[in-house]
C-alpha cells in the first residue's frame, strides 16, 4: 500500500527546523539514515512511516498497523463512549499480538497492551452488528477502502424475522430511494442462503444501510455479521472479541 509521500530534504528542513542546504549538506556527508540504509539522495521520497534517524538522532519511527478484529454485539465502532465498551477498549485489553498471531483477549495485568492511541476504525458497524472491523493508523489506506470511487464490497450475512421473498433480490439490485439523504442506494447483492438468511453485499456504507433495506419490505433483521471488507475475509478462528495483525497480503487485497 502506497501512503502519501513527500521528499526527504522537505521533512529534515521542517522537523530539524534548518534551511535545506544545509539539509543538503547533511546528506551529501552521510549522516541521514533512512529505513536503514544512508542517505543521499535529496528527492528520495519517504511517507509516515519511514524511518529516518539524522546523526543518531530518531526524526521518524512509527510503524504502521493494520488489525483485523471480530467485533463481537454490545460494543460501539468508536474510540470512546459513555455508555458502552468500545472496540478500541476491546483491544486495549488484549495482549500484544505477534504479526499473524491470534491472541485471545483474557487480561493479563501489565502485560504487553496493545497499542491503541493511533488507531482508527475503518467503516464502523452498528452496535448489535457483529463481524470484521478493520482498525489502522495509516490514513491513507483507510481513505482507500472508504472512498466512494473505490467502491470496496463489504459483505455480511443477516438473519431476518421472517421469511425472505425473491423480489428482494430485483429491489437490492434496482436500489432504495432514501429520502434522509436524498440518494438512491448502488446495487447491491442479494443471495438467499436459506428462508430467513442472506448474503448481502453493498459496496457503501449508509447508516444502518441494511436494516433500512430490508425495513422496505417491514422485515427486521434479527442479526448482521460482517464477513469481508474487499477481498479481506474475517479469519474464521478468531472467536468474538479477538483480533490478529493483517498479514502483509491481506493489506494488499484492498
Ligand atoms: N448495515 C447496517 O444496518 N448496520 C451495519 O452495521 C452495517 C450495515
Amino acid at each position: 500500500m502506497q501512503s502519501k509521500r513527500s521528499r526527504l530534504d522537505r521533512f529534515i528542513s521542517r522537523h530539524l527546523q534548518i534551511p535545506k542546504k544545509q539539509v543538503r549538506l547533511l546528506l551529501a556527508q552521510g549522516r541521514v539514515m533512512v529505513d536503514g540504509v544512508i542517505a543521499r539522495d535529496i528527492d528520495l521520497q519517504i511517507d509516515q512511516f519511514s524511518h529516518i534517524i539524522c546523526d543518531g538522532l530518531v526524526l521518524q519511527q512509527r510503524q504502521a498497523r493494520y488489525i483485523m478484529l471480530n467485533k463481537p454485539v454490545g460494543m460501539v465502532c468508536a474510540t470512546k463512549d459513555d455508555k458502552h465498551r468500545t472496540v478500541i477498549d476491546l483491544l486495549k485489553e488484549t495482549v500484544n499480538y505477534s504479526p499473524n498471531g491470534i491472541q485471545p483477549n483474557n487480561i493479563q495485568p501489565n502485560s504487553n497492551q496493545v497499542q491503541c492511541d493511533d488507531l482508527h476504525i475503518v467503516g464502523r458497524l452498528d452496535l448489535n452488528t457483529s463481524g470484521l472491523v478493520l482498525l489502522t493508523n495509516d490514513g491513507q489506506w483507510s481513505k482507500r477502502i472508504m472512498s466512494p470511487e473505490h467502491k470496496v464490497n463489504k459483505r455480511y450475512l443477516v438473519t431476518l424475522k421472517n421469511p425472505i421473498d425473491e423480489e428482494y433480490v430485483q429491489a437490492f439490485a434496482d436500489g432504495f430511494y432514501f429520502a434522509f439523504e436524498g440518494i438512491t442506494t448502488l446495487p447491491a447483492t442479494l443471495e438467499i442462503v436459506s428462508s430467513h438468511r442472506a448474503l448481502v453485499t453493498l459496496q457503501e456504507g449508509r447508516y444502518h444501510q441494511i436494516k433500512r433495506m430490508f425495513g422496505r419490505f417491514r422485515n427486521p433483521v434479527v442479526a448482521l455479521h460482517r464477513l469481508s471488507v474487499g477481498d479481506i475475509r474475517l479469519d474464521d478462528t478468531l472467536l468474538p472479541g479477538q483480533s490478529r495483525q493483517l498479514t502483509a497480503d491481506e493489506i494488499t487485497l484492498v
